[in-house]
């Protein structure tokens, strides 16, 4: 779920929509993986999409992998495409899906009583909830899918939908075949996601795990990384991994979950940060922050959204500086500068960003630093949110656990 909203300058720029794959990273042959799949990075390595088949007839889509969010939607033939600041209707390609739709096919099967709504901080998606089935990584499950069509514009060029990672809590299913579009938050009708109704019909162990990939800072599609379904990824690792219990968020309104306190994201609390220049480093000036903060994992979210406390000092030490433009929401920085260190202490572990994670081309020559501060992009009404992205887990391999409400992680 991406909750920065960029300014529309950054929105108009087009989308690289290269289907040519420029491999970086090889797989490595002499680990097993037989439930792991490659991602493919859109854009420059802000979006990470994985191929799935849905149907009797195998339609192929690539799908936006989302740990912040629950629901698996695809974009049905002939949707409906909705500017979200005018409300009118938009030609199709506007929406910026790739091009494959899902036509309903001979499995297809739809819920009755029941609407599919979603709110992201990147927009919203409608339609309709059905049973389909769909394989990802090998694994083919008959699991609760939502056909969407109507959207807002959320693609990347090149995905078709979202493969959404998180608790069941979080679902975006609704009793009843009219519903508000300012009511999804509230008033939902939870599901199983597809991942735990594979565990739960026993086709996988519960949990999964994901390594995205180092990428080019120009925006074309290249290999991503990976997802692992019950596996970890054929990464090498360079430490052991450390363990968070899954935690609750507190800023969360229990009105959100259903009225109950309950795990919906991949939340834990952050110990503290490392961070300094690269001079600093060598002289071993780093400097420590030990106040400790609560984060949810996102790798649907393209920038990490941190307190301003840890991101604004961070940011001073890019050289030159990242200096935080409120037009375009982001901190703006020269395209050639040196990046921090920038380290985030969870478990007994400090996890460091390599400095190229860190910068990001927006197009029309500007880039940006990969950290904005959640007092100024993370909010959600009036709630602050703390969100670790997409930079953080190109340095990490993530192991994400149902089955102990537990996550791990390791330095790659
Ligand atoms: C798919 O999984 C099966 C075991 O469930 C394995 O034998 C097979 O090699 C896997 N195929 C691929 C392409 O990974
Ligand atoms: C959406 O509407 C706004 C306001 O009318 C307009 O400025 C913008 O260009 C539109 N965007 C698209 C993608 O149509
Ligand atoms: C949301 O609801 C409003 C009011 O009914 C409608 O005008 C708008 O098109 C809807 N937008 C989406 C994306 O469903
Ligand atoms: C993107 O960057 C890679 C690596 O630096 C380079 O090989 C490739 O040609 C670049 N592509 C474009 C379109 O500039
Ligand atoms: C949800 O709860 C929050 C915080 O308690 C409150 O501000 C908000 O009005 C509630 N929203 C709805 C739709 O109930
Ligand atoms: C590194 O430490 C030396 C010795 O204390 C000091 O003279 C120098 O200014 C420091 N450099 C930086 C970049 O902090």
């Amino acid at each position: 779920m991406k909750l920065l909203h960029l300014a529309p300058i950054l929105y108009s720029l087009p989308l690289s929509s290269a289907r040519t794959l420029l491999l970086n990273r090889r797989p490595r042959s002499d680990i097993p993986n037989t439930h792991g799949t490659m991602l493919l990075a859109t854009d420059g390595g802000k979006n990470f999409d994985i191929d799935v088949t849905v149907g009797a007839d195998n339609q192929p889509f690539k799908l936006l992998v989302d740990t912040g969010s629950s629901d698996t939607y695809i974009m049905r033939d002939s949707f409906t495409c909705i500017n979200a600041t005018s409300n009118l209707v938009i030609p199709e390609e506007n929406c910026n899906y790739g091009p494959e739709t899902y036509t309903p096919s001979s499995s297809y099967e739809e819920i009755p009583g029941e609407t599919f709504g979603v709110q992201y901080g990147a927009g919203r998606a409608s339609g309709v909830m059905a049973y389909e089935t769909i394989t990802i990584a090998n694994i083919t499950v008959r699991a609760k899918l939502a056909i969407a069509d109507t959207s807002e514009p959320m693609g990347d060029g090149v995905n078709n939908g979202l493969l959404g990672l998180g608790y069941p809590s979080l679902t975006s299913a609704h009793p009843g075949k009219t519903v508000p579009n300012d009511t999804y938050f509230f008033n939902r009708a939870v599901y199983s996601p597809v991942f735990n109704t594979m565990y739960e019909q026993g086709l996988v162990e519960p949990y999964f795990s994901i390594a995205l990939a180092h990428t080019t800072r120009n925006r074309t599609s290249t290999f991503g990384g990976y997802l692992g379904l019950g596996e970890l990824p054929p990464v090498e690792r360079k430490g052991e991994f450390t363990t968070v219990p899954v935690e609750i968020m507190n800023n969360i309104p229990a009105n959100f979950t259903s009225n109950k306190r309950q795990r919906a994201y991949w939340a834990f609390t952050v110990k503290g940060v490392e961070y300094g220049t690269a001079a600093e480093a060598e002289n071993d000036t780093l400097t420590t922050d030990d106040n400790p903060w609560q984060v949810f994992v996102d790798t649907g979210n393209d920038f990490s959204i941190l307190p301003a406390a840890v991101v604004d000092p961070v940011n001073a030490r890019f050289s030159p500086p990242a200096v935080w433009k409120e037009d375009l929401n982001i901190y703006v920085v020269d395209c050639d500068a040196q990046a921090p260190v920038f380290g985030v202490k969870i478990g007994d572990q400090t996890f460091y960003h390599a400095p190229e994670d860190l910068i990001y081309d927006m197009g029309h020559g500007i880039c940006a630093s990969a950290l904005v501060a959640s007092e100024k992009v993370g909010m959600v009404g009036n709630v602050v949110l703390n969100v670790l992205g997409v930079p953080f887990h190109k340095n990490v391999v993530g192991v994400f656990d149902f089955g102990k409400n537990e996550m791990r992680y390791a330095q790659v």
